[in-house]
């Protein structure tokens, strides 16, 4: 089956810091690297890492060959990008010594994704594909539905969160994917418990304490633990897990052991610096020794 990402690509320009800035202050990173990134970007290549097949659909500007030649290379189908006359996306990401970050987006090309491009490209999707978004790009309402109306299983990260952009997929998910902040977010925006929701399962994930799986129709909740591990960069930590979760369920795994995988995955991805470039594959994935 296909994974059909329709996602943001960004430059990310990560800078070591000694503490997250404060407001106002002027502060010199101690290092800076240039990785390949974005929500969307980090998703595809953690399906692909863990065997999926996956078509990205998304644009970049003219300044962003190198990022969709960096996706081929870690085996994402790039048929889908557009190239638009704009800047690409970008990210200026610190990074402190706990691993915890901050970040200020240029979205660029990213919101530059017409409807027609994510229906065109979904014309070749089947009944059993999986449709995967955030909230980084244009068209996800578009693109939603067009995925939901073909039987695709439609799956969303509402990161970064913005109320009105998830309300007005709800109706198409199948699965939600949110970090405990977003879940609040979304309670307090809908005035109901995730439990109410009409989508068929939602997974909240909760940094070190592992995730919690919500099956809304049976009132079943499952938490997962995750592993012990000592953070380098948390950054595409959450990325690496929900497209190692889609990728699992995608070749017919069980939630709950798609969950583990994903787990295990983003447990690796906290102990590396960088985003995109540095995603673990499925066999290193399954190598990791605990501890
Ligand atoms: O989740 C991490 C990602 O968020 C970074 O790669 C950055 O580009 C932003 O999209
Ligand atoms: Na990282």
């Amino acid at each position: 089956m296909t994974i059909w990402n329709l996602g943001s690509i960004n430059a990310d320009l990560v800078y070591r810091v000694p503490h997250l800035p404060a407001p106002g202050e002027t502060l010199s990173a101690t290092a800076r690297e240039v990785w390949l990134g974005g929500k969307g970007a980090n998703m595809s290549v953690a399906a692909a890492r863990a065997g999926a097949h996956v078509r990205h659909v998304g644009a970049v500007g003219r300044d962003g060959a190198w990022m969709v030649e960096r996706l081929l290379e870690y085996g994402v189908d790039t048929r889908g990008i557009a190239t638009r006359d704009g800047a690409s996306g970008h990210a200026v990401i610190a990074v402190d010594p706990a691993g915890e970050n901050l970040i200020l987006l240029h979205p660029g090309a990213n919101r530059e994704v017409s409807g027609e491009t994510v229906a065109a490209a979904l014309e070749e999707a089947a009944p059993g594909d999986s449709f995967l978004f955030q909230n980084e790009t244009s068209a996800q309402e578009e693109g939603a539905a067009a995925a939901a109306a073909r039987g695709l299983r439609v799956v969303h990260a509402a990161a970064p969160f913005e109320a009105e952009a998830v309300r007005a997929v709800l109706p198409h998910l199948d699965l939600l994917v949110l970090n405990a902040v977003e879940a609040a977010q979304l309670e307090a925006a809908t005035g109901r418990d995730l439990s109410d929701l009409t989508v068929a399962d939602i997974v909240v994930t909760l940094g070190s304490e592992g995730c919690r799986w919500i099956a809304t129709a049976r009132g079943e909740v499952v938490t997962i633990p995750a592993l012990p591990v000592t953070p380098v960069d948390t950054t595409g930590a959450g990325d690496t897990f929900t497209g190692y979760l889609v990728a699992g369920l995608d070749r017919g795994m069980p939630m709950r052991q798609a969950l583990g995988l994903a787990t295990r995955a983003a447990a690796l991805m906290v102990t590396r610096a960088g985003t995109a470039d540095v995603i673990p594959d499925l066999a290193e994935v399954q190598a990791m020794r605990l501890g």
